[in-house]
């Protein structure tokens, strides 16, 4: 795991401006968090004005706007721009969202923008999601099975079995949602966090997995399920507009029938 690196103090800096290039006709101010955790004391905020009428609509856009035309060092990920691998994920406009579906034109005044909450950074608005990815690992996000798959065909499953997994299969694993939930906060060690909770529920309803006990087994513990305090920040937050907080209490309904 990479080593965990936060800013010594919370002090966030006024940065550098970066006014718009001459003739610029709709002029918008961008306020980006940067930081070299190798190189900076402390983190800062820079100042970019772009002329909507030379970028694209999305905040992305803009990203790479002052990547490709302003300032190289800029660090951010991304890679589909279609709202699809969700590695664009940020914190914009106080939000946790995806850069390239976030609209421009929908953000009143200046557009702020931050690494996910409460993670480390790697660099400006790259968090390290490393620990976010053991979680996701853990709940073995795969199908398992004891029984012998059919020899001539596929496991198959009922179109109404197939409909349970709407709302959950869609999950792009951004980590807007877990980012934003201040259990997670609190416990980012020991609580699995909504994005995980929601895969783990998604292979506990796949009519075709059979390892339902073990998974739920897992999950029935203090701090890996029930630090969930359903303040529903995680739904709120989703930019698929999933419902993490809902597939937490059918586990957790599950784990209470079967004690009953
Ligand atoms: S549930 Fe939504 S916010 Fe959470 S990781 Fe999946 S897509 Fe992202
Ligand atoms: S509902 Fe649970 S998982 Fe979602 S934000 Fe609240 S505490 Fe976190
Ligand atoms: S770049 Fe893939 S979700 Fe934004």
């Amino acid at each position: 795991m990479a080593e965990f690196r936060l800013p010594p103090n919370s002090v966030v800096r006024t940065g550098k401006h970066y006014p718009a290039k001459g003739g610029a006709t709709r002029s918008k101010r961008f306020q980006i968090y940067r930081w070299d955790p190798d190189s900076d004391e402390n983190p800062r905020t820079d100042t970019f004005d772009l002329d909507l009428d030379r970028c694209g609509p999305m905040v992305l856009d803009a990203l790479i706007k002052v990547k490709d035309e302003v300032d190289s060092s800029l660090t951010f990920r991304r890679s589909c721009r279609e709202g699809v691998c969700g590695s664009c994920a940020m914190n914009i406009d106080g939000t946790n969202t995806l850069a390239c579906t976030q609209s421009i034109e929908d953000i009143e005044g200046d557009v702020r923008i931050y690494p996910l909450p409460h993670s480390a950074v790697v660099k400006d608005l790259v968090p390290d999601l490393n620990q976010f990815y053991a979680q996701y690992a853990a709940i073995k996000p795969w199908m398992k099975t004891q029984t012998p798959a059919p020899p001539d065909r596929e496991r198959l499953q009922s179109k109404e079995d197939r409909e349970k997994l709407d709302g959950l299969y869609e999950c792009i694993l951004c980590a807007c949602c877990s980012t934003s939930c201040p259990s997670y906060w609190w416990n980012p060690d020991r609580y699995l966090g909504p994005a995980a909770l929601l895969q783990a529920y998604r292979w506990i309803v796949d009519s075709r997995d059979e390892d339902t006990g073990a998974r739920l087994d897992f999950l029935d513990d203090s701090f890996r399920l029930y630090r969930c305090h359903t303040i529903l920040n995680c739904t709120r937050t989703c930019p698929k507009s999933l419902n993490p907080g809902k597939a937490i209490s059918e586990i957790r309904k599950l784990l209470l029938n079967r004690s009953i």
